[in-house]
């Protein structure tokens, strides 16, 4: 038997960028927003301007947690403290929904892989929010590639350029490899590309070949903590070495899936967040024998399908070009657009379906063993970087 949504309660730890973003989903969704814990400041803050009754100041993630007024935990703070969150959620008995990535290395990721596991059938519903599976476009890309609507796909190709961290005056905790991890634009935003392209295809990435660069080996960063997407005056910076890449340039090939129309794909992304002029442009191209289907994340509501003796088309969500799968996952008709907030709703929705309707809901959206996943990924990456060549995952 399913619960109605709005009876299950979420506490949010973190108060940054992403941090209103789950907020807001979640009460489009009907979700009770009950808790949220940062610094004292921001946690008051937030709980006035939202209606949060409860507030955890002085980053108390721990009192959020024990909260008999929370069921479901999402950890949208800064990457090095996710697995420490997660795993005492998860202690707790609670649901979680992590932000990307799920860690800062696979070896304290695979804990939380361990601890969902442990748990067995009655373990808390554990979901890392690559919520770019979530867009109608993207689901659809999954339904043609699955239902053989491009034949066998034969390579993918793609970029994901945003230009946030153009200047060395440009700063966020993400440049710092203690703080966000020794991947930077691979592990915040490349994750992001190759996670969507294993949902549409059904296969994972088995091998890699990357190569990396940092065009501004040192960077002037201001004193204190900066918001994400902030600006800071230059007089008061300091210079500072830089221990992330800028770029990556990833071959990637891809193993077999279930329905048969992948199996060794070949794929090439490229990963900047020094792409002048591009803010989050998130590009992918699966071509297959039939045809092929592009699709780009600033411009979600449309896919275009090209055939060699056909004139290529332009399919909109909520026309017909858009089938049956894609019908849970938008809620408005076709020319009202949807986007990056929407995708947030579906992802959240699906997960909390999930956990009211007793896990019978088919899992589309990503677990902890996928979470993982992109870890190890970011892993192989840096090593094939630095041996300059192929390398499993
Ligand atoms: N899925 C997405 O689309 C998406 C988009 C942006 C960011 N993210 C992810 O969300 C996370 C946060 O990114 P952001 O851009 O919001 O960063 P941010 O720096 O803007 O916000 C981080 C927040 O966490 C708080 N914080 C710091 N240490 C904390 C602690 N120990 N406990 C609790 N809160 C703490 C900070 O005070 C701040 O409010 C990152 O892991 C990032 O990769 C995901």
């Amino acid at each position: 038997m399913s619960i109605p949504l709005h009876t299950l309660r979420a506490g949010v730890i973190g108060t940054g960028f992403i941090a209103p973003v789950h907020i807001e989903a979640l009460k489009r969704l009907g979700v009770q927003v009950t808790a949220i814990c940062g610094s004292t400041a921001a946690a008051r803050a937030t709980a006035a301007q939202w209606g949060i009754g409860e507030v955890y100041g002085g980053y108390d993630y721990r009192g959020l947690i024990a909260s008999p007024n929370v069921d479901v935990v999402h950890v949208t703070s800064p990457n090095k403290v996710h697995v420490e969150q997660s795993l005492a959620a998860l202690a707790a008995g609670k649901h979680v929904i992590c932000e990307k990535p799920l860690g800062m290395t696979s070896r304290e990721t695979e804990r939380v892989v361990a601890a969902v596991k442990r748990g067995g059938v009655r373990s808390p519903v554990f979901a890392v929010n690559y919520m770019c599976r979530f867009f109608p476009a993207v689901l659809q890309m999954r339904a043609m590639v699955e239902r053989g609507d491009l034949g066998r796909i034969i390579h993918v190709q793609g970029h994901f350029f945003q230009d946030w961290l153009l200047e060395e005056t440009d700063f966020n905790w993400r440049v710092l490899a203690a703080e966000g991890g020794k991947l930077r634009a691979v592990g915040d935003i490349g994750t992001h590309w190759i996670d969507a392209v294993s949902f549409i295809l059904g296969a994972r990435a088995t091998s890699v070949f990357a190569h990396l660069e940092t065009f501004h080996k040192s960077r002037l960063r201001p004193k204190g903590q900066v918001q994400t997407f902030a600006r800071s005056d230059p007089k008061t910076m300091e210079r500072y070495k830089v221990d992330t890449e800028d770029f990556g340039s990833v071959l990637l090939k891809f193993g077999k899936a279930k329905h048969g129309h992948v199996d060794g794909v070949h794929a090439n992304a490229s990963i900047s967040q020094v792409a002048a002029g591009w803010k989050c442009d998130l590009a992918i191209g699966i071509y297959g024998t039939k045809a092929s289907v592009q699709w780009n994340f600033q411009d979600p509501n449309e896919i275009r399908v090209g055939g060699r003796d056909r004139p290529n088309q332009i399919l909109q969500r909520g026309t017909a070009g858009f089938s049956d799968d894609v019908a849970g996952f938008t809620d408005y008709p076709g020319g009202h657009p949807e986007g990056f907030p929407d995708a947030h709703k579906m992802h959240y929705r699906a997960v909390y379906q999930h956990i009211a309707g007793e896990r019978k809901a088919p899992v589309r959206f990503a677990t902890a063993a996928d979470g993982h996943h992109e870890v190890e990924l970011c892993e192989a990456i840096l090593r094939s970087s630095k041996a300059k060549g192929w390398v499993r995952v």
